[in-house]
């Protein structure tokens, strides 16, 4: 069994790109990962970030599903303490049901205050609080994924479902309920989204046995994220499997190691790091784990730095190289979910390299054959 690929969208659009055009990338994107073989593709949500502009990645997913055969999609993540669980509970069941399967659902806490504010959340900042929404959240809807009567009156939310009606009369069609339970079962499969060391959200994913995903932010995040989940997965009766954990990671492969530098130095991968997410990585604290990782100082980091240090560009036998060498020292993952970037004004570079990704260098990966808290 190899390594699988997938894309995470969040887009990292410029910001003169249009809501337009940000869907139609999208939608676009959808399609060439299906055709390159990629085989999921996850939707970021964000109510306040410029250049991650996508609200309501549900959208995308149901423009996009029926002109995809393969690809499985998910929001990753619907922030749960910005929406009504019951709301959420029915589109993600109906949502699920459209694509036939070819659907996971991503949860999160959400990362940005901002967005938490605009939904009425002032202390949008203090994780252990928007956490304890998210376990609310889920409980309601998993109650009406199952479809039994309740009545639920919770610290953030009420919701209930009905008693079914069942009449004597065969042609009393007026009061069946509809089914808008997830396809094939009473819950569809469900990925947690890890990010700081001590990610609280690895835990919840362990305990429950969801599927992890960790955005990459050096190998120490990396070794905590997969002790910490694995851990509250064996305390949990769950089995931690390094083929279901997804990890993102900044990935461009071109024909060679020259011009796949040259691409993403001068193309959208390295505008958006220099105008919008070298900050943040300093901000969020992912650039220290970097900074580690390779021996550096802070002093040291600028664009050059990070595309020889932290991201995985090459030619694919060099993409090839760097992705081993991750896995001999993380201990690996199931999937590579690779970041996309803003490719709307000439897209050719960028799916050319995602088709090399799935196509010439994922199969040469093998997946890791360890499982457990010491793979
Ligand atoms: C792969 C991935 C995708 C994420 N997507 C979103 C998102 O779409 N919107 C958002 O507000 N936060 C997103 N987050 C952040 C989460 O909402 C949350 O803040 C984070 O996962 C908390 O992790 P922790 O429990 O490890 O601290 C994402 C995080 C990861 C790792």
């Amino acid at each position: 069994m190899a390594m699988e690929t997938g894309l995470i969208f969040h887009p990292y659009m410029r910001p003169e790109h249009t809501a337009r055009e940000t869907f139609e990338w999208g939608v676009q994107s959808a399609i060439a990962a299906d055709k390159a073989g990629l085989t999921s593709m996850m939707i970021s949500e964000h109510a306040s970030q410029q250049w991650e502009n996508i609200p309501n990645p549900e959208l995308i997913i149901a423009a996009a599903a029926l002109q995809t055969e393969h690809i499985k999609f998910a929001p990753m993540a619907h922030i749960l303490p910005h929406q009504h669980p019951a709301k959420l509970a029915i589109q993600i069941g109906w949502l699920s049901q459209i694509l036939q399967g070819r659907y996971f659902l991503g949860i999160g806490a959400g990362a940005y205050p901002q967005s938490s504010l605009i939904h009425g959340i002032k202390n949008g900042a203090d994780t252990e609080f928007t956490n304890t929404m998210v376990r609310e959240s889920l409980e309601i809807m998993e109650k009406i994924w199952k479809r039994d009567p309740f009545f639920f009156e919770g610290k953030f939310w009420n919701a209930g479902y009905p008693e079914q009606t069942v009449s004597d009369d065969p042609n009393d069609e007026q009061h069946l309920l509809a089914d808008f339970s997830p396809w094939g079962g009473v819950a569809p499969e469900i990925a947690v989204t890890g990010f700081s060391p001590k990610s609280p959200s690895m835990k919840f994913a362990g305990e429950r046995g969801f599927r992890p995903i960790s955005i990459f932010s050096g190998l120490d995040a990396l070794k905590t994220h997969w002790e910490t989940y694995s851990t509250a997965a064996l305390a949990n009766g769950h089995v931690p499997d390094r083929a279901r954990y997804h990890v993102s990671q900044t990935v461009f492969v071109g024909d060679t190691d020259r011009e796949a530098k040259r691409e993403v130095m001068e193309g959208p991968i390295g505008y958006c790091f220099e105008h919008y997410l070298i900050p943040i990585w300093f901000r969020f604290g992912m650039m220290d784990g970097f900074i580690k990782d390779a021996g550096a100082e802070r002093g040291d980091v600028n664009l050059e730095w990070i595309v020889d240090n932290v991201f995985v560009v090459g030619s694919p036998d060099t993409v090839v190289d760097k992705i081993s060498t991750l896995f001999e020292k993380s201990g690996g993952w199931g999937t590579l979910q690779v970041e996309s970037h803003d490719y709307y004004d000439d897209p050719a570079p960028w799916f050319h390299s995602l088709e090399l990704l799935s196509k010439e260098v994922a199969p040469r990966i093998k997946l890791p054959e360890k499982v457990g808290a010491a793979a």
